[in-house]
Parts: C-alpha cells; sequence; structure tokens
C-alpha cells in the first residue's frame, strides 16, 4: 500500500513492494498461560509477566511497506504487523483493510485475490443486518485464510456531505442504520475469531484536508447523531478494537482526545478493547497516551515513532503513568482475547477459500442493496417486447466500477479496467478501478434472444443514433470517488449529463443505471422514465444489475442517504477547503524544490446542523429531495394497515404489511418519531425488512431505539426521554406521512 494522504510517497517505494521479504517462518503461537476466565483479568496476569519493553513492543506497529528488516517475522504487504512474545503466547498481528473485501489496494501483493462486497452503502441500502452479517463472516474467512487476524474493517462515520469521497465505504446518514448494520458487519468478521475495528472515531465527515480538518460541534449534537452510530455498532459489534481518526474534534486531535477516547469512549461506553490511531495520525506521545490512545499504527507514516522509545521515556520520567502503559498492553490483549484471535492462531500458510460461495454473498448483497429510484409506465423490468437493446457507457461490456483507496479490493477476477491517477490526495495510493463483472454479458445471458448490442458512449451522435434504433436503451452513468479526495461537485464527470439527456430525448424508453459513490444530480431526471441506483456493486454486480432489470430478482433496496434536488439543499454545497487545497497543491508543483512551504494549515469546520443530519435537514428546512431518505421502489406494492402504538415505557409499534402486488418482493416499514410540539424533525426509530409473498400479509412489530426517541442530556450526563405525547409515522420513506398516530410516554432517563 503505497500510501499517503499528505505523505505522498514517490513511485520509486511502488518498486521494493512487489517482491515481500520473507525473513523468517512465523513462530507458533504457543498455548497461552494466562488463566481462563474473564479477558481482562487473563490480559492482566499477561501483562504483569512482561518486561517494560515487551509492553512498548506492542503498542505500536510497523507499516509494512516501510518497514523491511524491523522484524523477523514474515512481512506480508499490507496495512500493519505487530510481533508477537512467544514465550508468553501473545499472538503476532496482521492487519488487513478489509471495509468491502480483503484489501489489495495497488496490488501490492501481486496476484491476490478476493471477494469484493458491493459499497458500503449498497449493504446499508438492504436495510438487513442479516446482509451485513454475511458480509463480513466472508471477509473474515478471507482475512484468516490470507493470515490477517485484524481487520480494519467497520467504517460508520455518517455521511454528512454528498461530495464526501469516502461515503462509499460507510452505511449512509442515519445513526440508528449505520450503527446496527455497522455492528452486524463487525460481529460476522469477528465470527472467524479476528478483531474488527470500528472507524474513524470521530466525526471523519470529509477528506479533503482530513489530515487537518478541526471538526467542530456541540456535545449534544455530537453524542445524538456520529457518536450514537458508534455507540450501536460497538454495543452490536463488541469489536476487539476502535480507530481513532485523522481530524480534529473541537480543537483536539482526535487520537488524543481525552473527551472522546476516555470519557466517553471508555468511561461512558465501558469499551474494553484497545484504540489503534488511523495510520499517520498520531501527534505526539505523552498527551496521546494520556488521552487514551492505546496504539500508534503504522508508525513510519507519522512523524515520529511516538510510541516506541518516546514511550518509553514518559514512563521512566513519570510523565506517562505505568498504569496507564500496562492498561495500553491489557487492552490490546483484552481485544484479542475477547474475540478468540488470541487462541486462534493464524494458519502458517495461506489456506484455500471457497471464492464461488463467497461471490454468491456478494451478489445476494449487491441484488438487495440496488434502488429501484423511478420507474414510469413499468418499464422495468425489461419487457419481452424489446427485441433490440442498446447497453451503452460505464465501461459495462467488461466490468462495474468500485471506490478507491485503502479498502479497495483486487477481486476474483482481475480488473478490466484499472487507471492510475496523475495527480491528487489519493494518486499515490488509488487507481480507478473495474471488478471483471459486465453487465453487459450478464443481460445477454439473461435475455436469449433478444439483441443486446454495446455501444462505449465516446462517440456522441453515434451513440444518440444507436438509443434512437433500438428498443431500448440502457445507460450506464460513472461516478469514480475515492478515499483522501472529496468530489468538487454532485455533477456526473465527463460531460455525461448531456449524454443521458440526448440519449432519451431520442429514446423514450431510456434506463439509467447508475454506479455511483453516493448521490449525484440528475438534470435529466424528467426524461428518464427508469432509473437504478446500482452503487459500486462489487464482483457479481454485473450478474446483479441484470437481475434487477430483468426482474430475476425483484429490487428491494432502500436509500441510506438523501440524494438532493440541487447542490444548494445540503448543509455545505461543496467541500470545505477545496479551493485552498488545489491552490496550495497547484503552488507546491510549481515550487519543488520549497513544496514544503504549501502546506495544509488545519481548518474549522462547523457542523451546523448538529443531529440533524441527512433527512433530518431537509425537514428541518422544508427541502423536497430528489429521493428521499428511505426511498426504494419495487415491482411489487406495498400496503400498511391497524397500526396500533403502545406507549408507557417503551414506544412500539405493530402495523399490517401487506404485499399488494403480483410478485413476491422485500419491503422495509420504516418508524419515524418525534415528540409533539417539538420543532424538530422526526428521526428513524426501528425499520425492518421483511419478505411477502403475493397477497401475503404479516403483522409487523417495530420498537423504537430509546436513544432515538431521547434527547442528550450534557447536564445530566445521559439520555432523556422528556415524557409526553410522541409522534410517529409509518411510512415507506423519510417524508411519508400518511400513516401516523399518537402516544404518551413516561418520563425516564438513560446512562450516556
Ligand atoms: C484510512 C483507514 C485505513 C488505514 C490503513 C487510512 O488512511 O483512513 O481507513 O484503515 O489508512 O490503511
Amino acid at each position: 500500500m503505497l500510501k499517503f494522504h499528505g505523505l505522498l510517497l514517490g513511485g520509486s517505494l511502488l518498486a521494493g513492494l512487489a517482491a515481500p521479504a520473507v525473513l523468517a517462518r512465523e513462530p507458533q503461537a504457543a498455548s497461552s498461560p494466562a488463566p481462563a476466565g474473564d479477558a481482562r483479568a487473563r490480559a492482566e496476569a499477561v501483562v504483569a509477566r512482561m518486561t517494560t519493553d515487551e509492553k512498548i513492543a506492542l503498542v505500536h506497529g510497523l507499516f509494512p511497506p516501510m518497514a523491511n528488516g524491523k522484524t523477523k517475522n514474515e512481512l506480508i504487504p499490507s496495512a500493519g504487523h505487530i510481533d508477537g512474545i512467544p514465550r508468553l503466547g501473545v499472538p503476532l498481528v496482521r492487519e488487513s483493510d478489509a471495509s468491502l473485501g480483503v484489501a489489495n489496494q495497488v496490488e501490492q501483493r501481486k496476484g491476490d485475490v478476493a471477494t469484493a462486497l458491493p459499497s458500503g452503502l449498497a449493504t446499508a441500502a438492504s436495510f438487513d443486518p442479516e446482509i451485513a452479517r454475511a458480509g463480513g463472516a466472508m471477509i473474515g474467512a478471507e482475512a484468516r485464510a490470507k493470515r490477517f487476524n485484524v481487520l480494519l474493517a467497520g467504517g460508520v462515520n455518517l455521511t454528512r456531505d454528498p461530495w464526501n469521497g469516502r461515503n462509499f465505504e460507510y452505511l449512509g446518514e442515519d445513526p440508528l442504520l449505520a450503527g446496527l448494520l455497522g455492528g452486524a458487519h463487525i460481529a460476522g468478521v469477528q465470527s472467524n475469531r479476528i478483531v474488527s475495528t470500528v472507524k474513524h472515531f470521530a466525526l471523519n465527515a470529509q477528506e479533503t484536508g482530513r489530515m487537518v480538518v478541526d471538526a467542530r460541534i456541540d456535545e449534544k449534537a455530537l453524542r445524538m447523531s456520529d457518536l450514537l452510530a458508534f455507540q450501536i455498532a460497538i454495543e452490536k459489534g463488541r469489536p476487539g478494537s476502535v480507530m481513532c481518526a485523522y481530524n480534529k474534534v473541537n480543537g483536539d486531535w482526535a487520537c488524543e482526545n481525552p473527551r472522546l477516547l476516555t470519557d466517553v469512549l471508555k468511561r461512558d461506553w465501558g469499551y474494553r478493547g484497545w484504540v489503534m490511531s488511523d495510520w499517520g495520525a498520531v501527534h505526539s506521545t505523552a498527551k496521546a497516551a494520556n488521552a487514551g490512545l492505546d496504539q500508534q499504527s503504522g508508525q513510519e507514516l507519522d512523524k515520529a515513532l511516538f510510541f516506541a522509545k518516546p514511550l518509553k521515556q514518559a514512563v521512566e520520567n513519570g510523565e506517562v503513568p505505568v498504569a496507564r502503559l500496562d492498561d495500553m498492553v491489557i487492552r490490546y490483549l483484552t481485544g484479542l482475547i475477547e474475540t478468540g484471535a488470541y487462541d486462534a492462531p493464524m494458519p502458517a500458510t495461506a489456506e484455500a477459500i471457497s471464492y464461488d460461495q463467497h461471490a454468491e454473498v456478494a451478489q445476494r448483497a449487491a441484488e438487495a442493496g440496488i434502488v429501484l429510484l423511478k420507474n414510469e409506465r413499468n418499464l422495468l423490468p425489461l419487457a419481452a417486447s424489446a427485441k433490440r437493446i442498446v447497453v451503452i457507457g460505464g465501461n459495462a461490456d467488461v466490468g462495474v466500477l468500485s471506490g478507491g483507496g485503502s479498502s479497495q479490493v483486487r477481486s476474483v477476477g482481475g480488473a478490466p479496467v484499472e487507471v492510475p491517477l496523475a495527480y491528487g490526495a489519493a494518486s499515490s495510493f488509488a487507481r480507478i478501478t473495474y471488478h471483471a463483472s459486465s453487465p453487459l454479458e450478464a443481460l445477454r445471458k439473461a435475455l436469449p434472444g433478444v439483441q443486446v448490442d454495446y455501444v462505449d458512449g465516446r462517440n456522441f451522435n453515434a451513440t444518440v443514433e444507436a438509443a434512437k434504433a433500438a428498443d431500448l436503451a440502457i445507460v450506464f452513468a460513472t461516478q469514480w470517488t475515492t478515499e483522501a479526495q472529496d468530489v468538487p461537485d454532485l455533477r456526473l464527470p465527463d460531460h455525461q449529463d448531456a449524454l443521458i439527456d440526448a440519449i432519451a430525448t431520442a429514446q423514450p424508453k431510456t434506463v439509467a443505471v447508475m454506479e455511483t459513490g453516493g448521490p449525484v444530480l440528475m438534470p435529466w431526471i424528467e426524461k428518464v422514465p427508469a432509473v437504478v441506483q446500482a452503487w459500486y456493486p462489487g464482483q457479481r454486480g454485473g450478474e446483479a444489475i441484470a437481475n434487477i432489470l430483468t426482474g430475476k430478482v425483484n429490487p428491494s433496496g432502500r436509500l441510506p442517504i438523501t440524494f438532493p434536488a440541487s447542490a444548494g439543499q445540503p448543509p455545505r454545497p461543496n467541500p470545505v477547503g477545496l479551493e485552498t487545497m488545489n491552490s496550495l497543491e497547484a503552488q507546491a508543483a510549481a515550487n519543488p524544490a520549497n513544496a514544503g512551504n504549501f502546506q495544509f494549515q488545519s481548518f474549522p469546520v462547523d457542523y451546523t446542523e448538529g443531529a440533524d443530519v441527512g433527512y433530518r435537514w431537509y425537514e428541518k428546512k422544508a427541502l423536497k429531495p430528489l429521493f428521499p431518505f428511505g426511498h426504494g421502489l419495487s415491482y411489487t406494492s406495498f400496503a400498511y394497515r391497524k397500526p396500533k402504538v403502545t406507549g408507557g415505557r417503551t414506544l412500539s409499534v405493530t402495523v399490517e404489511v401487506t404485499n399488494t402486488g403480483k410478485r413476491a418482493g422485500a419491503d422495509v416499514p420504516q418508524l419515524y418519531v418525534v415528540r409533539e410540539g417539538a420543532k424538530e424533525p422526526m428521526r428513524l426509530a426501528a425499520f425492518q425488512r421483511i419478505e411477502l409473498k403475493p397477497g401475503e400479509t404479516r403483522r409487523v412489530t417495530l420498537t423504537a431505539e430509546p436513544r432515538i426517541v431521547a434527547d442528550y442530556d450534557t447536564a445530566l450526563p445521559g439520555w432523556r426521554i422528556a415524557g409526553g405525547r410522541y409522534r410517529v409515522a409509518i411510512g415507506h420513506d423519510a417524508t411519508d406521512r400518511k400513516l401516523t398516530a399518537v402516544t404518551t410516554l413516561a418520563a425516564s432517563t438513560m446512562k450516556p
């Protein structure tokens, strides 16, 4: 992996990466001498037998691409490596990125493929924790077989801005949805007796200037939004580790922020595992250690090896208490013990993987997450009457797009299209990469007897002619996004809007399939009768798209993120700091000898929307989005009837859900709630995905998450349900108010 983010490493380093240095065989972990029982007690007993040097060695990790010679163990090119202590049974740890599959960013492990799930937003769009869990379990199994035992795999940062380059990795804009699905994903990974990491703690909400930005927000709002997503994910998934973020939060770096790391995470939430830094996110020794950072990751990427010798000195001179160093190590071991990683050594050599079975997991996730945004005149599923179909653009003849950065998987089947970046913050470790799953081929297979042609869309007039000549056109729109860079605006790049507009003008039966990182503007929406949001659909994306278009699979995804109608609707129209960054980059490029003088300085972003993220912002500002959060069509229809609301100590609703159409399908009834009279938007308090046969009715019970009903009270401190009358809506999306009811709740409080 060639990073990094502001540290831009040169191409020469890349050359050294191809062949991993095999220095020695990894020692077999001895059977643990630690007493059985409570994980922390067991960790304490091991740490009690350690020398100071042994403790220090466990709290800073190597960055394999830059760590040659620093270990006698085999150094697999990946994100991180921490030697074990064989005499005490402490296992060697190998870390890999793995949000969407075991990552292999710029193919630093030549030929090492893995199964690529669709993007996080696609999984979130399933509104199904089981889909998230299965994806995590699949990734964990592959990681273990490849000898990784700590995965950097659980991004739950809330989407505050639709232009964030990393939205595709995360789980959308709602804390309950992101928390529940993030937790399920983590639990799935850890079912393989390895660790998953929840990240990036916290408020790493934009990529522009991510290493310097100061994210500002008040505590109440933070607790009720981004932190709540983490809190729920941690409760549900019990991750062995938490990764602190690059940015500052309210003036203090996230990785040396005592409020976040010690007060919130460890004290209020009782978190027992360890806090690892993001790669290149550490700025100090004593301050960071005393604030609650337990481990410096990828140490070569920081300005200093803060948690190596300097930490030892800080402990010796009393700046960092011995008890704190012990706690750092105890937490590391607790995370390993609780997840089972401690007692389940990695295989000595890579093991075989059931890639075929795993591809099914990826396909199921893609099919559950694709969202049918619009379907006028039931243009979809593709009617048998379409005898000549033209597929246009998006490299749909060879594959499907994926997102860039540390989560990049080199998928089974390889990369039919791979474009390096000439410049930009991501250029050292990201390439525009397609997975080898061709929607064109899948459509041809699914539609025997239909002539399915392909034009790549580069010749504008010829493309429009081809659309006109066919019975129906399917145009693939792409927007590549990546870690380390935000998209400059929400328009599709490369004049795709003009092309789609012209195609739809020439061919009234036009379907747009969107392979985008997140929401884009759709200036042509009135002209295009059917729009399918396919996200980055993963290594079986082509098959999944074909199944949705042909109706073999009934679409069931729901938007986990609002699609704005115009750039001016979201709280911030463009990435904050982008202009400054562009100008600094240009100046640095023009003055290579003094490039260091043009560094990005810290700058604030005030999250004035507070906890009213996403759909809540739209309701608060009375804005009508293009497509609301929770929206998604089906080839059948669903009705909600006879709601019964129960109040008292908990709020729950039972409602009859009926499939009123002619096809089996899945629906996601959503429960939104707000205190009567409060001038606040409604919040998603519960949801459930259910499958119904045609005509089938089921009663569903939706029980509100109490912390969504409550407000955070900093004076208490804790969650407070004010009590009184609460209004609920049982809806198909965040704006659906056709079925509402009122109930009375008792006042109550909950711990932070
Ligand atoms: C990213 C993390 C990732 C780490 C290791 C960082 O740049 O922000 O998400 O886990 O690198 O690759």
